[in-house]
């Protein structure tokens, strides 16, 4: 029986070794391991070994069937290596793959980004406010009397319950103060909205700029300090600006920033309103906060605010407004 085991183990090996695909493999396994096979026949052969050589001839036939196993488990996953190898020996790998398109910033949103970091790095954090607003925030806490034509219908988108699609963004100033104490330095980018007929120079809806600084000692020396720096990092050293003065309701004194750099043409543009906030404006807010937080005998602040779609056109030199909100994708590509 001893050499039945043998002579058994070596040809399953071989059979095995020999297999080359998953058919004769299972054909292998039941030939060799299944319920009518070789091994089983080996084993119904002990009834005639004598008593004591069972425990012997047991073991050999166990290891044979575990010998067997293991060469058919072996065999399986050499063949699951060359079936792989096979599959991506036929790719080319050196093929280019098929790329998503990539998409780019809106020039709008570019300019806006680096406007931002800027003043995040002379220690502005970002405040913001809705669109959808009170007459309080957008015009009486902002010193701006009911007969100013800003609050006229002509001007103005007014909702049936009387709030207002903010018509710039100087009401974030005031969310801020109303919840905040000084010192407060945030810059407010966000949508600001007037009746303007649309045209190549005119959107219903545009983007503005905020800024507001408040603390004791703020003067218009920090005014200049920070929009010089500010237009000077955007366009660069050599940009010239020009403080003139203006009104606004809700500063005093009141300018209007023109600059003048390569970037824009070498001619004075008109780019913002600023001005150191006026006394009427804390006294608004200590009113509503029930406070004496933002006396005017105590803390003074300055506050800017721009448009950026027009300085995005102008920058990018494109001929129509528009273009900045059609999402035409031909013109979109180009930044
Ligand atoms: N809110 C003004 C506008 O929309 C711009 C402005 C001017 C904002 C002066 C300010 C400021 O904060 O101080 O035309």
């Amino acid at each position: 029986m001893e050499q039945q085991i043998e002579v058994l183990r070596t040809e399953a090996l071989a059979v095995i070794g020999a297999v080359t695909d998953r058919t004769s493999l299972d054909a292998a396994r039941v030939r060799f391991l299944g319920k009518s096979g070789a091994i089983t026949a080996l084993s119904e052969g002990m009834r005639h070994v004598a008593k004591e050589d069972r425990p012997r001839f047991g073991k050999l036939l166990n290891d044979l069937r575990q010998a067997v196993t293991e060469a058919l488990e072996s065999r399986e996953m050499a063949l699951l290596e060359e079936a792989d190898a096979a599959a991506v020996s036929s790719l080319d790998l050196t093929l280019p793959g098929t790329f998503p398109a990539a998409g780019s910033l809106h020039p709008l949103t570019q300019l806006m980004d680096r406007a931002v970091q800027c003043f995040r790095r002379m220690g502005f954090s970002i405040a913001d406010g809705p669109d959808i607003e009170t007459e309080w925030h957008c015009f009486d806490a902002l010193n701006t009397p009911p007969d100013h034509p800003a609050r006229n219908e002509q001007d103005t988108f007014y909702l049936p319950d009387g709030r207002l699609l903010r018509s710039h963004t100087s009401t974030v100033q005031i969310r801020v103060m109303e919840n905040c104490p000084p010192p407060v330095r945030i810059i407010a980018p966000g949508a600001a909205y007037r009746r303007d007929e649309v045209d190549a120079t005119h959107l219903a809806q545009f983007t503005q700029m905020e800024g507001l600084c408040v603390g004791e000692n703020i003067s218009l020396a920090d005014l200049k300090g920070t929009l010089e720096f500010f237009f000077r990092e955007l366009f660069g050293p050599e940009t010239d600006l020009q403080f003139r003065p203006h009104f606004f309701p809700f500063t005093e004194p009141s300018y209007e920033i023109d600059i003048r750099t390569e970037a824009l043409g070498n001619r004075w543009m008109e780019l913002a309103g600023c001005g150191m906030v006026d006394p009427a404006v804390f006294e608004a807010i200590c009113e509503r906060r029930g406070d004496r937080a933002y006396d005017p005998e105590v803390v003074t602040g300055f506050a800017f605010g721009f448009g950026l779609d027009r300085l995005a056109m102008n920058l990018t030199k494109i001929p129509d407004i528009r273009m900045l909100v059609e999402n035409d994708l031909r013109f979109l590509r180009q930044f």
